[in-house]
């Protein structure tokens, strides 16, 4: 099953928390930082709801994953992602959703990230001011850039690029910074502390999928006549036994099928605790 479980309604409340920030929430403008266990959906939750949902709301979204090359620098990362959504806003045709024409830049995209190319913060100016939105940097498995001096200092330079944005006293759009990973003591840390570039920033936990998710993976099962199906209470407990991982769930649905569909509900559980036991010997 290849689908994924959409859920628009977080991504809808994460966006307008980010774009349209009621007092309480203005701090997120200093940055956000989410976490969550490995396995559990986060990058799927980035890409295929909250991104779609703050690009329509019309914010220009950058979106890098550290690990994605993992003999690629951060900061080589960071600078393609920023030069490929430059090349974007520049040309006409990808812009079009946008609804404007191909936006000029006062520097060379191309030397980004080079020692005499522009940094991050007069590029972000730029977007906000030309493009007269909100800019949103998401870097996945953030943590990564703790491990070496060009790492933090990049850090440093993108909150450089929120206080270029945000500090005047009156912007077309805001710089927002959001940081993913699993590690939360890290992830935490990268907001507290004299030395960190973040302090300050917010740092919450994903929430992970629960029932809905359940729900939707049991109907879909249903839809495709699939023999041994457990009910929603007892696949809800399992799937949290196996710590909201939907891999592991999967994997654990498809061992039920040796069985009985009346036995479904008497096994499901036993599963789950034997898979959960064996993830836990790695
Ligand atoms: N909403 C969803 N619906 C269906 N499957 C999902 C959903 N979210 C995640 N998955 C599946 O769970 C697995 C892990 O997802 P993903 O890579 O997004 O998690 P992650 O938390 O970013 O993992 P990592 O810790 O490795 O970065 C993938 O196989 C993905 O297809
Ligand atoms: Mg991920």
């Amino acid at each position: 099953m290849s689908l994924i479980h959409h859920r628009p309604k977080l991504a809808r409340d994460i966006a307008t928390q980010l774009l349209n920030p009621n007092v309480l929430d203005q701090s997120l403008r200093s940055g956000l930082f989410l976490s969550g266990p490995r396995r559990t959906g986060k990058t799927t939750f980035l890409l295929r709801d909250l991104i779609p949902t703050l690009e329509n709301a019309g914010a220009v979204v950058i979106y890098v994953d550290l690990w994605s090359e993992v003999t690629a620098s951060p900061s080589k990362l960071v600078h393609a992602a920023l030069r490929s959504s430059l090349k974007d806003l520049q040309s006409s045709t990808r812009n079009q959703s946008r609804r404007a024409a191909g936006v000029t830049f006062d520097f060379q995209v191309a030397d980004l990230g080079t020692p005499t190319g522009a940094t991050i913060a007069q590029a972000a100016v730029e977007i906000v001011d030309k493009v007269k939105t909100d800019l949103v940097y998401i870097v996945d498995e953030v943590q990564h850039m703790l491990t070496s001096d060009a790492g933090l200092a990049l850090l440093y330079a993108f909150k450089a690029a929120r206080d270029a944005v945000n500090a005047r006293p009156s912007t077309p759009g805001h710089f927002i910074f959001i940081g993913t990973g699993s590690n939360r003591a890290q992830i935490e840390g990268l907001t507290v502390g004299d030395k960190t570039a973040f302090l300050g920033a917010t740092s919450v936990e994903l929430p992970p999928l629960g029932k809905d998710y359940v729900q939707w993976v049991l109907q879909k099962l249903q839809q495709e006549r699939v023999r041994v199906i457990p009910s929603l209470p007892v696949a809800s407990q399992s799937f949290a036994l196996l710590g909201r991982r939907p891999e592991e769930f999967m994997r654990a649905l498809s061992t039920l099928q040796q069985h009985q569909p009346l036995e479904a509900d008497q096994f499901f559980p036993v599963i789950a605790a034997t898979l959960q036991a064996s993830a836990e010997d790695f």
